[in-house]
């Protein structure tokens, strides 16, 4: 694995691969490297030919500071990681993408005003600036992302196809550890008390999808808004169904094809976000 710095020598190097018509998977993340990760990783693997990642925790999508000083910064245990799965790790500074404060200003309606997009204003704008950035440069044939950052993913295919970009968006399964609790950089801040009680988000979520043969829509989300109530940790932001294409809330079965249970939580001033399919 080459470990590459700079925009223009990655470009030398994407540019060296086109010629030789190699197939290229892109895996872009912000580091702290977990298991959810991986398998995005491996993914990528086993469908290209040369799989480029990215890590590069992107300041313009932090709507708070504290949020971005916190973020898990490992880069050694990083690149052992990467090492097993990539040909080549994209890791530049902050300076090498951001010269200049970046003006770009995307617009994805409701996909980026709902839910993550409410409670972190400007965080898709941050996250479509650099994930476009990254795409123009590596021009990747598929790129690979999470479905526990659904909203996000929604949001990268609407940019792929807003701008009519040859890539092929891989949505691939969130990885949880053996307790439920979705994989996620942030749940290394979790203290020992609040990781042990942190899999009641996913629990809930999987008792709020049987719940379907009773409730509708809207009693389920009031359902799991319920269960948070009586659990004091938490602080519950929002726990919306959705239709799964457009993002709209949904009341009743028949609004959508398919239905996601969105939610996100605060437990000891960690914000944990998770999703489930309802239908
Ligand atoms: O999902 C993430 O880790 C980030 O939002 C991404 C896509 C790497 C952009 O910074």
């Amino acid at each position: 694995m080459e470990i590459v710095y700079t925009q223009t020598s990655l470009l030398e190097k994407i540019t060296a691969l086109r010629k030789k018509s190699l197939q290229i998977g892109f895996v872009p993340t912000m580091g702290a490297l977990h298991k959810g990760h991986v398998q995005l990783l491996k993914s990528a693997r086993s469908e290209n030919d040369i799989v480029i990642c990215s890590i590069f925790i992107n300041p313009v999508q932090f709507n708070n500071t504290a949020d971005l000083e916190r973020y898990p910064r490992n880069p050694e245990e990083d690149i052992a990681l990467a090492n097993s799965y990539c040909d080549i790790l994209f890791m530049p500074s902050v300076e090498e993408i951001y010269p200049n404060p970046p003006k770009e200003q995307y617009h994805f309606g409701l996909l980026e005003s709902t839910m993550e997009g409410y409670y972190r204003q400007g965080h898709f704008n941050g996250v479509a600036i650099i994930v476009k950035r990254l795409f123009d440069i590596i021009q990747p044939d598929i790129a690979y992302f999470g479905k526990k950052d659904f909203q996000q993913l929604a949001i990268i295919k609407k940019l792929v196809q807003d701008y009519n970009l040859k890539i092929t968006i891989q949505a691939i399964d969130t990885v949880r550890e053996e307790d439920g609790l979705a994989m996620s950089s942030r749940n290394k801040l979790l203290s020992p008390h609040a990781r042990s009680v942190a899999p009641f988000v996913w629990k809930t979520l999987l008792k709020a999808q049987i719940l379907k043969k009773e409730k509708n829509p809207s009693q389920i989300s009031e359902w799991i808004q319920e269960q948070f109530k009586n659990h004091q940790e938490f602080k519950l932001e929002y726990a919306q169904l959705v239709n799964a294409e457009t993002l709209e809330e949904v009341t009743e079965y028949n609004q959508a094809e398919s239905i996601v249970a969105c939610i996100a939580v605060w437990l000891d001033n960690v914000r944990l976000i998770d999703n489930i399919t309802i239908v």
